[in-house]
């Protein structure tokens, strides 16, 4: 039995009117969304990256490359679900212990979406929601129109 962390990131241009997406759930009153191919659910981008990293499997770039038209609007909880299967595949018995995630947008305030993000996460990966921990941050006006979330996880193998 071992243990690896994993961690990852994901950034994109918002821009206003387009719809926002975190950890596969809508957030219906924000003003801006990303510019993406699908939703551009940084979260779960971030996410997918984290768990390809436990063992060192490269990045989603490389399995699912935008420019190949079968991905071009692979849906964020696709992606997370093709990663859990990959992982899961080369380490039987690969468990998620906890993850940590945090979101960096400045516009809308996201605190009353924490649980709902972390139940929606927590049921994505089929763990218990007290594994799943979102924090939010502002750029404090540096970056009002960039969507960042980065990803640590820790998982048995
Ligand atoms: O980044 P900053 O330290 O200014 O964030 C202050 C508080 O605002 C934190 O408690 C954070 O959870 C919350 N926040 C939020 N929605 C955002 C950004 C920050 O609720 N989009
Ligand atoms: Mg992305």
């Amino acid at each position: 039995m071992d243990y690896r962390i994993g961690f990852g990131e994901d950034a994109h241009a918002l821009s206003p009117g387009r719809p926002l997406v975190l950890g596969g759930l809508d957030i219906p009153e924000s003003p801006h969304g990303p510019v993406a191919h699908s939703d551009g659910d940084a979260l779960l981008h971030a996410l997918a990256d984290a768990l390809l990293s436990t063992l060192a499997l490269g990045d989603i770039g490389q399995y699912f490359p935008p420019t190949e038209a079968e991905h071009k609007d692979i849906s964020s909880s696709r992606i997370l679900a093709r990663v859990l299967e990959l992982v899961e595949g080369r380490a039987p018995g690969f468990e998620i212990i906890n993850v940590a995630a945090v979101v960096t947008l400045d516009k809308p305030k996201l605190e009353s979406y924490r649980r709902p993000i972390q139940a929606s996460v927590a049921s994505l990966l089929a763990v218990p929601e007290e594994r799943v921990a979102v924090g939010f941050k502002t750029s404090e006006g540096l970056a009002t129109r960039h969507l960042q979330s980065r990803v640590t996880l820790l998982a048995q193998v």
